[in-house]
């Protein structure tokens, strides 16, 4: 690279080719967040509204300048969503960027709007209000989700499919009671965003730096304009802490890992070995070379962005760690890794809806899948036990033989002679035959919770009264 100046090239041989004005720019880029940050403007702008208000309403400032600042702020938030907006690196943050830019428009009024604030609480509350908004956009992609299950599960109530336990096929189970398995875990992310929501429902607005204020505020005033329940109660935890975002980033992980079980299960039932359902062409791509595939690249990737989040989440804690109280400029790197794993998440529960709703379910191959493997194997010992009395660890044994002797022959429980299992029991009769298909297998398992089609029918009338 051609230097001009001896000055810029002693910096370069010091520092590299990127930073070609030495010290000042390596300070500038390490220090600047508003590359990331200003997606944050909507919330700065709102939070130094209610702000200005509430210093006018309490004499700190007049209603003159007040009124400057608030038509000043509402020109600068048109500014940005027009994409008429000038965003500079030197001014390092959005809450610097909007305040020069206000000087620019309304002079030396826009002075006053800094009066009893901080960076410090200014950015715990435009974050919060974003974590806020992006919980409350989670919790309805979610009951969006969960609708998608309730409609798949109702479809396919009696549908038989092969339980598994270790991937081996296990008992016979519904389709319908599997997709409600998923509503379980999703109902369970959505009580956390819930809760979440909760937690972070307290406005840092005039912590100030750490200390709170000497200014006759009113904290509840501004709480109470921006939507929060109520204050937080100590200045010092309000500037350094970032529970709120973390808590993002733990439920983010946890629904994560359960949208990849299920990418993983739709990457499994896709394959031409199972053939349980088939992606349409929307949630597919065909392979360059190789025309009889349809992968499920969707679904994988899906499983991938799990990876992600769960990146995100570690940083922000590591990041946390260590830092003594109160604000260090350590806590700049949160923004980053939420909005990515917010951008994830939002992805994977969009891509998974589309996908449970769009999926065709190949009944006919789970129900024979369902069948195979001596997948009713417990309720043959489950009727030794209740027509023939036997004790259930003896009735284990007897049906061990059955399932030998069939596997010897080659062929399913239910296609054993009478005469070969009675050689094994005296006691079975030809009634045995009615537990052995599928179909009264699942129908017999009326426990509360289990896969009885019967069961499975009330456990979507309780969700559904809940979605
Ligand atoms: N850009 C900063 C951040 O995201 C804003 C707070 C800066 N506060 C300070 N004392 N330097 O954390």
């Amino acid at each position: 690279m051609a230097e001009s100046n001896t000055d810029t090239k002693s910096s370069n041989q010091m520092w590299g080719g990127r930073f070609a004005s030495g010290p000042d720019a390596i300070m500038e880029e390490i220090n600047a967040s508003i590359g990331f940050d200003k997606k944050l403007f909507a919330q700065d702008i709102r939070g130094s509204i209610a702000h200005a208000t509430m210093l006018a309403h309490q004499g700190i400032i007049s209603s003159d300048d007040k009124d400057k600042i608030v038509h000043g702020l509402n020109t600068i938030l048109s500014e940005i969503e027009s994409g008429n907006f000038e965003f500079s690196r030197r001014l390092e943050d959005i809450h610097m960027n909007i305040e020069a830019r206000l000087a620019t428009l309304i002079g030396p009024a826009a002075g006053r709007l800094h009066t009893a604030r901080s960076r410090n609480d200014q950015v715990a509350l435009d974050f919060r209000l974003w974590v806020k908004e992006e919980l409350e956009k989670t919790e309805k992609m979610l009951t969006g989700l969960i609708a998608a299950f309730l409609d798949r599960a109702e479809e396919h109530a009696e549908s038989v499919m092969p339980g598994f336990t270790h991937l081996q096929t296990a008992q016979p189970v519904t389709f319908g009671h599997h997709c409600m398995a998923y509503v379980e875990m999703f109902g369970r992310d959505r009580s956390r965003v819930r809760h979440a929501i909760e937690h972070l429902d307290e406005s840092p607005i005039g912590a100030a730096a750490l200390a709170g204020t000497g200014y006759p505020i009113d904290r509840h005033m501004t709480a109470k304009a921006l939507g929060f329940r109520e204050p937080t109660r100590n200045s010092i935890d309000t500037v350094s802490d970032r529970d709120f975002a973390i808590e993002f980033l733990a439920i983010a992980a946890i629904s994560g890992m359960h949208l990849s079980r299920l990418a993983e299960e739709i990457v499994i039932w896709s394959t031409p070995q199972f053939g349980f359902v088939r992606l349409s062409d929307a949630f597919s791509t065909g392979s360059s070379i190789m025309p009889q595939k349809k992968n499920p690249d969707a679904a994988e990737l899906v499983r991938a962005k799990t990876g992600r989040i769960n990146g995100s989440l570690i940083a922000l804690l590591t990041i946390m760690k260590g830092l003594p109280l109160a604000y260090s400029k350590d806590m700049q790197e949160d923004k980053e890794q939420v909005f990515d794993a917010a951008e994830s998440l939002e992805l994977a529960i969009a891509a998974m809806t589309g996908m449970v709703r769009d999926m065709t379910v190949n009944t006919a191959r789970m129900k024979a899948a369902a069948g195979s493997g001596f997948s009713t194997a417990t309720d043959l010992a489950d009727w030794l036990v209740r027509e023939a009395g036997l004790p259930f660890r003896d009735a284990h044994h007897v049906t061990g033989r059955a399932v030998a002797l069939a596997e010897s022959k080659g062929c399913d429980l239910a296609e054993l002679p009478l005469a070969d299992l009675q050689a094994i029991h005296p006691d079975i009769t030809d009634k045995v035959y009615d537990v052995l298909t599928v179909e009264a297998s699942v129908a017999s398992r009326k426990s509360f919770g289990g896969t009885a089609p019967s069961e499975v029918r009330k456990q979507i009338a309780f969700w559904r009264a809940r979605n």
